[in-house]
């Protein structure tokens, strides 16, 4: 079970994460006149016009960003804020600084930091992930979060992180090795390229991962595939589109610069791919940004 005060601290990170972009975004219309002039970058700016970022956003923004928050996601925000200018020039502009290899010692820091340090701990709470000898498999698990589940799953557990960047497995694994985190192994790997299990897992964590893969289903079937068809997969998306339409729209117009970025993904589409595995399975929701599914069988 995940604390309603957790998932409220997250829920509340990504509103005014949300509302510091649309605030951005105002002031990126103003000052590049995008709706009415040209730029090199035609399909980006195309993609702004489609946008509607007038005055009125200014009251719902400023709503949200008098929440509460953990606010240690400003530097992430400015740097997308940053890039969305240099991207009107170029789509791969060398100003643009968001790429998992190119970039992983800012991902490293970011990471470390909300939303993803809330999704860690909401995430380790609901598979009750210090709970004895659980085996533990971390799509895309990046450059933190490898040391922080492997120290909460102790030394009779094991966890597998999985991740397509070089740069960040290397990260990765140094601190592992710093920390002395025998039973964490990161593998360099793609998690749509199938998977033959060596070992059967008890929990898959897919963390901000499925917005930068092109086939939701393939990770299915490799995470039903790694559990045996019993076990539990928790999902966080930074934005599911099904469930806030509105915030998608923006918040892709940003996160397309983070190469690799494909589309937020939908809770509809999530369940049809699991459906299309055959299994047995519940699911819930964990406010608007976790979906926890449960594998019982095939
Ligand atoms: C936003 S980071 C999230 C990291 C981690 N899950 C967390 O929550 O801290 C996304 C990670 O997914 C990795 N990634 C993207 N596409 C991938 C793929 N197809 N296979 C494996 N890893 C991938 C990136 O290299 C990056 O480290």
């Amino acid at each position: 079970m995940i604390s309603l005060k957790l998932e409220r601290e997250l829920e509340k990170c990504l509103d005014f994460m949300y509302g510091y972009m649309l605030l951005k975004a105002y002031f990126f219309v103003l000052r590049t006149g995008v709706i009415q002039s040209e730029y090199p970058n035609h399909s980006y700016a195309e993609e702004w016009k489609k946008c509607s970022v007038d005055k009125n956003v200014l009251e719902h923004a400023l709503k949200l960003l008098s929440l509460n928050a953990d606010v240690s996601c400003l530097d992430l925000c400015d740097t997308l804020d940053r890039a969305s200018y240099f991207a009107l020039i170029h789509p791969n502009h060398p100003n643009i600084t968001l790429g998992f290899i190119k970039d992983a010692d800012l991902w490293n820091i970011w990471l470390a930091e909300s939303p993803f340090r809330i999704s860690r701990e909401a995430i380790a709470e609901i598979a009750d992930i210090g709970s004895d000898k659980l085996k533990v498999v971390d799509f895309g698990c990046g450059s933190v979060s490898p040391v922080y589940y492997g120290s909460v799953i102790g030394s009779k557990g094991l966890y597998t992180g999985v991740d397509s960047s070089h740069s960040m497995v290397s990260i990765a694994r140094h601190r592992v090795k710093t920390e002395r985190l025998d039973w964490v192994n990161i593998k360099k790997g793609n998690v749509e390229s199938k998977i033959i299990p060596a070992r059967k897992y008890d929990v898959v964590i897919c963390s901000s991962i499925l917005q930068y893969v092109d086939s939701i289903q393939a990770v299915m079937r490799n995470a039903g595939e790694l559990l045996d068809y019993d076990g539990t997969v928790i999902v966080f998306s930074e934005v599911f589109r099904d469930l806030e339409p509105d915030k998608e729209s923006l918040m892709s117009l940003y996160y397309r610069l983070i190469p690799g970025f494909r589309r937020f993904p939908a809770v509809s589409e999530i369940l049809e791919c699991l459906d299309a595995t055959g299994a047995n399975y519940r699911y819930r929701t964990a406010g608007r940004n976790l979906l926890v599914v449960e594998f019982g069988g095939r």
